[in-house]
């Protein structure tokens, strides 16, 4: 949606004449570093910006993530009583954890680019809007969400990324990182199928050298060993807690400095800001852009604006008094002193910035476990033409069916391998590289794909198909088995290829069938659909993440 550089330009000469608002510079990357249009520096001095949703104590959910989220890009009102913080703190980006593609955003995103500030969007929601940390899987059900996002958002000047991911990938879950990876590769192709020079992004967990670099070097190569970009994130964030209380550089930052030195694009702390040695000074600002580092990392983002809880303690540096004004806190006013004194180096200079590389993926061994054989494009064409010629197929009663839908694949798994089958056709194996030809779509394709096996190895007995009231008969299906009917419909199940944005409505209309015979069915059944598991979204606590299961684990191989 970007008009001509030339144009644009014009267009902004002519908004400064009328409103004396300037239009904000267009940030690019030249490998490692981020450059302004004038030629200088762009580093990225952040605060995060989101509201914690509703958190539910469990179990299963022991370092308290949300279970829902407030799009603060969607409230004018307050990005408009923010605005003054934000400017007396002299950032000039957010970082938002989650926004809702269905709201209006321009108000808050105008307000922000007017006053020079970019956002950072992560694409994740909770719930089952992320990678699964448990049961992993890159479904069209996620890349509608990301794509609509991007829709939502690349028509604003002042997006300077989307992240597809914060902290999925764990120390003990490396093989998570080709579904990452997957994310990355498409969401970037989608971006420039679109024009958008926004960049893509990743917030790593921080850990051990033998962790955090072979994951940072994963998503930045090229499996194809062709120094292609196409593979590779742009922005690669570390949430990053090692200074604590009155540190220095040396004792907290100069590992990882020495970690990310030969680092090809650029690296950033997409969180910081220890809490648990109060009060939080903030010195490491003057670290972090400092030319100790600055070669290395181009700024980061301060954990938090809003107060956020966590099982370290509380975050946040303002609070919101009983007649809805700001409140600022010593945190903030530690904050302001450190970001205000900030004169980052401004080399290397853009034009001798060398070229990114990309070098060929780390090879696995005992302690990175991740292939370099990625999972396919989610293809919804090929995934809706599956739905709609299976024998039976999932209508579940609710629209909140991300529960049962875990517990149903669960049972229905179960039920195939005592009769000799498997559900390999639905999982993906981010360690063997192997991924099954059904598994980049919708969880409730894939319930749909279990159920029908079901129901043809019980010669097509109505019966088998009811799986207690969530399973209906389809009478349009192909006679063929569902296996075969895999085979016509996913003709090419390992492809790559740009995704383009779903048609407009075809959600729930697309995957219920072919209309006729399904009278009774859910019309809640859309394509986006639920997952295996819950996973929370991981709002910026610095500890290890959480997995909030809601079916039992399911093995596949
Ligand atoms: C997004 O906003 C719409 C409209 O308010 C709402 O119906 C929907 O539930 C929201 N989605 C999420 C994921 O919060
Ligand atoms: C990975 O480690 C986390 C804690 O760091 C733990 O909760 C989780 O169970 C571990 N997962 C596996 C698969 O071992
Ligand atoms: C595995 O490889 C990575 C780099 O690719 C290295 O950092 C790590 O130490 C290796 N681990 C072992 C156990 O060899
Ligand atoms: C840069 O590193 C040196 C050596 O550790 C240290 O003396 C200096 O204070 C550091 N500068 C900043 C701004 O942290
Ligand atoms: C969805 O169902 C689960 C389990 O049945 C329940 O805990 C949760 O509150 C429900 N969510 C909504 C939005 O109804
Ligand atoms: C669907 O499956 C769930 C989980 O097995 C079960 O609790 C529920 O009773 C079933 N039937 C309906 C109509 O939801
Ligand atoms: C998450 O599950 C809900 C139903 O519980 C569904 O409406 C939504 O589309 C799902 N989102 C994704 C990304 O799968």
């Amino acid at each position: 949606m970007r008009v001509s550089f030339r144009a644009s330009a014009l267009f902004a000469a002519v908004a400064v004449l009328s409103s004396g608002v300037q239009a904000i510079s267009k940030v690019s990357r030249v490998g490692r570093y981020l450059y302004n249009e004038d030629g200088s520096r762009f580093y990225i001095k952040g605060i995060a910006y989101q509201e914690q949703g509703t958190v539910v104590a469990s179990s299963d959910n022991a370092f308290g993530e949300p279970s829902d989220f407030i799009d603060p890009l969607a409230i004018s009102d307050a990005c408009k009583r923010d605005l003054p913080f934000l400017q007396k703190l002299t950032v000039n980006t957010i970082r938002v954890y989650s926004v809702n593609s269905s709201l209006n955003h321009d108000d808050c995103m105008t307000t922000f680019s007017n006053a020079g500030i970019y956002t950072i969007i992560d694409l994740t929601q909770p719930l089952n809007g992320s990678i699964d940390r448990v049961s992993p899987s890159w479904g069209t059900n996620l890349l509608d969400q990301y794509i609509a996002t991007i829709d939502a958002f690349s028509k604003y000047d002042n997006v300077l990324a989307f992240n597809v991911g914060n902290e999925v990938v764990l120390d003990n879950t490396t093989q998570i990182a080709p579904f990452v990876k997957a994310a990355a590769r498409d969401i970037k192709a989608y971006l420039r199928s679109k024009n958008s020079n926004a960049l893509v992004g990743y917030g790593a967990i921080n850990g051990a050298s033998n962790f955090r670099m072979p994951l940072a070097n994963f998503l930045s190569c090229d499996p194809t060993n062709g120094n292609s970009d196409a593979f590779a994130i742009d922005l690669y964030g570390l949430n990053d807690y090692e200074w604590c209380g009155d540190s220095t550089f040396q004792a907290s930052y100069a590992g990882t400095t020495g970690d990310f030195a030969g680092y090809n694009v650029v690296a950033y702390f997409s969180e910081f800001g220890c809490i648990t040695s109060p009060p939080r000074l903030w010195t490491e600002s003057a670290a972090l852009f400092s030319a100790n580092m600055s070669n290395v990392f181009s700024g980061g983002v301060a954990f938090s604006y809003f107060p956020a809880s966590s099982v370290q303690g509380q975050f946040g540096m303002i609070t919101i008094g009983g007649d809805g004004s700001v409140q600022t806190s010593d945190d903030f006013n530690r904050l302001q002193t450190q970001y205000t004194q900030l004169s980052p180096p401004q080399s290397p200079a853009q034009a001798s910035a060398p070229a990114a590389a990309y070098p060929s993926c780390p090879s696995a061994n005992s302690s990175w476990a991740a292939s370099n054989t990625l999972p396919p494009t989610p293809n919804l064409a090929a995934c809706n033409c599956l739905e709609s010629s299976l024998g039976c197929q999932f209508t579940p009663a609710t629209t909140n069916y991300s529960v049962i839908l875990g517990q149903l694949l669960d049972g229905g798994c179960g039920l195939l391998g005592q009769r000799g089958a498997s559900c390999a056709d639905i999982g993906g194996d981010g360690q063997a590289g192997v991924y099954g030809r059904v598994s980049a779509c919708d969880p409730t394709v894939k319930l749909s794909y279990v159920m029908s096996q079901w129901y043809e190895i019980n010669n097509r007995d109505q019966q088998a198909c009811s799986f207690q009231g969530n399973g209906t008969v389809n009478s349009a299906a192909a006679s063929s088995s569902a296996s075969a009917v895999a085979t016509s419909c996913i003709a090419s199940p390992t492809a790559t290829f740009t995704p383009t944005a779903p048609a407009a409505a075809v959600a729930g209309a697309a995957t219920s069938g072919s209309g006729s015979g399904n009278g009774g069915s859910s019309s809640s059944k859309g394509n986006n659909g639920g997952s295996l598991y819950d996973v929370n979204l991981f709002i910026g606590v610095c500890a290890a993440a959480i997995i909030s299961i809601a079916g039992g684990i399911w093995t596949l191989f």
